[in-house]
């Protein structure tokens, strides 16, 4: 069974997402398109939560979010809990968010990549396992300050 990866945007993410949906797709994954189906304004924290709360609850391990700068969606997926939702720009932050931060949401600043780039981001995020170690001292520390 493909792995399912929620994905949403607002109307700045919109164009983006279609096309990571696609990729998500041809990658061999089942994308889970939770909005906004059209390039009309809307408000990003309903797809944040959306994606992020099936992260939360382990319904998913992991999903993807794409606004214009991606950092109202990460405000609104980071308030929940175990949530790590990192805005990446480039492929190698993409690739550091994995590796030292184990991000489970990816945040797309749709408005500042092009459609190319935020591809190589989205499979830099897919492929790249958490190191482990030392950065899990790190991150446990972040839970602990959310409890
Ligand atoms: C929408 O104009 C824009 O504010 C939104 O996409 C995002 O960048 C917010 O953080």
């Amino acid at each position: 069974m493909s792995e399912i990866i929620p994905i949403g945007s607002d109307h700045a993410g919109f164009e983006l997402k279609q096309r990571l949906v696609k990729e998500l797709a041809a990658l061999g994954f089942e994308p889970q398109d939770v909005g906004t189906h059209s390039a009309e304004s809307t408000d990003y924290p309903d797809y944040a939560h959306l994606v992020a709360d099936q992260v939360s609850r382990g319904q998913v391990t992991r999903g993807v979010l794409l606004c214009g700068t991606g950092l109202g969606m990460s405000y609104a997926a980071n308030r929940h809990h175990g949530v790590r939702a990192a805005v990446a720009g480039t492929a190698e932050i993409a690739r550091l968010a994995r590796e030292h931060n184990d991000a489970n949401i990816l945040v797309l600043p749709a408005r500042f990549v092009t459609e190319d780039q935020g591809v190589d981001i989205l499979k830099a995020w897919l492929t790249t396992p958490f190191e482990g170690g030392r950065h899990a001292r790190r991150i446990a520390k972040i839970e602990t300050e959310s409890d």
